[in-house]
């Protein structure tokens, strides 16, 4: 019943709003191009985001679309109706697989990133002496539950400083790398940094760790939805993503990836029933006692809309918005980008800083004067702010914002809280 596949959906009229989806499927043949704005058009209108709302703050929060919106209420009156048939997993395993990778079997779907990050560091074994080596460009979400675990264990936590703007995947490489010593037992890294929406050498990282025998935490928030990937290919231990993020999914959508040799061996953080029983293998982590549900009702409905469009269209469409945002940013005199000039090293978010002008007190005009919404990285005291691109957004509302900045970038913007 959870599985809504939406080519079903679509003659069977179950669907409350089946006309977006219609429109949407009979333009696959021949649109979808990164340029083509009567097909994202279409795709814009299987959102809720309001007329006037530019939203640029994906990387916080995703907004689902109506079908994965329907798709809780409908869990949730079928729940009160009541068939608690419970979550299918393998269709929920399935439909996350199919547009990230990683094999189906090594799903667990926490809340959200910092609860999946949780669950590692809280699971393994660390002891006094042991290292962890991060960088100074990673979340709370993916660090506190490493600063908690090294504290109370008395280990050692270690954090690289990353190059602003990374010069290149190698660079990065060995700057992690560089924090490395024969105690680190964990290095844990962004796949994509919520600061300066940087691309992580991964793979690279990998392939270090498992020579030493370092394993390789990852926290993936960002990526799927917003890039072709396969989590298993990367080649880390652990991957721990938040779907509402650019999986679109409803809030409360999380979900970890263990690599085959971690599913019978880290420790579960949660205890239920088959915690020890180690033929579960992952599924040992998803007895979670009773929660909401419908949140997973959601998170297959957003991952077979992506789906429906196809990730290498999304990707390209976000790359394209992003791009023209970016091209019009580094226009701008006075105002300096720190994401990466290399397409290979960003995807959806680009963050910058305008000379002379606070990003708080940006943001806050930006918001007053257009209604758009921004994220502003404060953490670290960076103060760059952060816009992020996914498939909504459309090129109008960029040029908006760009003409916003231009003019902020010369004549400044007023200081929160006055008046003017
Ligand atoms: C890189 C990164 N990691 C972790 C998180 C935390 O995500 P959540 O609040 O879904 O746990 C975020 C949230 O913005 C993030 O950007």
């Amino acid at each position: 019943m959870y599985r809504r596949s939406f080519l079903t959906l679509l003659g069977g009229g179950a669907l409350v709003w089946p006309r977006t989806l219609e429109a949407l499927s009979r333009r696959l043949e021949s649109g979808g191009a990164p340029d083509d704005e009567a097909f994202w058009a279409e795709v814009r209108a299987g959102f809720l985001i309001a007329p006037d709302r530019i939203y640029l703050n994906n990387g916080t929060l995703g907004p689902s679309p109506r079908v994965a919106v329907d798709a809780v209420a409908e869990h949730t009156r079928r729940v009160a109706a009541t068939f608690p048939e419970g979550v299918n997993w393998d269709d929920l395993k399935q439909s996350v697989s199919a547009l990230a990778g990683g094999d189906p079997a090594g799903f667990v779907f926490p809340r959200n990133t910092t609860e999946g990050m949780s669950f590692v560091a809280n699971g393994m074994d660390i002891g006094p002496g042991d290292e962890v080596v991060t960088t100074d460009h990673e979340h709370i979400g993916g660090k506190e539950p490493w600063r908690l675990a090294t504290t109370r264990r008395k280990a050692r936590y270690t954090v690289v400083k990353l190059p602003v703007p990374a010069p290149s995947s190698q660079a990065l490489a060995d700057v992690v790398w560089s924090g490395v010593s024969p105690a680190t037992r964990v290095v844990m890294v962004s796949h994509l940094t919520f600061t300066t929406g940087t691309v992580m050498p991964v793979v690279e990282l990998a392939r270090r760790c498992r020579d030493r025998g370092i394993t390789l935490a990852v926290d993936g928030a960002h990526p799927p939805g917003m890039m072709r990937m396969d989590i298993g290919a990367l080649g880390g231990d652990f991957y721990a993503s938040s779907p509402h993020k650019w999986m679109l999914a409803p809030e409360g959508n999380g979900m970890l990836w263990l690599a085959p040799q971690w599913r019978t061996r880290l420790w579960p953080t949660l205890a239920s029933g088959g915690w020890d029983d180690l033929s579960l293998g992952a599924q040992r982590f998803n007895h979670l006692g009773t929660f909401d549900e419908s949140r997973m009702a959601g998170l297959i409905a957003s991952a077979e809309f992506l789906q429906l469009i196809g990730i290498d269209r999304v990707e390209a469409r976000v790359r394209h918005l992003r791009g023209i945002l970016e091209g019009g940013l580094r226009s701008i005199p006075g105002l300096s980008v720190v994401t990466p000039e290399d397409e290979s090293l960003k995807c959806g978010m680009v963050s910058f800083k305008v000379a002379g002008v606070d990003s708080l007190d940006l943001q806050v005009h930006l918001a007053r004067v257009a209604n758009v919404r921004t994220r502003v990285i404060s953490e670290y005291d960076y103060g760059f702010m952060r816009l992020s691109t996914h498939v909504y957004n459309r090129p109008a509302e960029l040029e908006r914002v760009l003409e916003l900045l231009a003019d902020a970038a010369k004549n400044g913007v007023p200081k929160r809280g006055s008046t003017t």
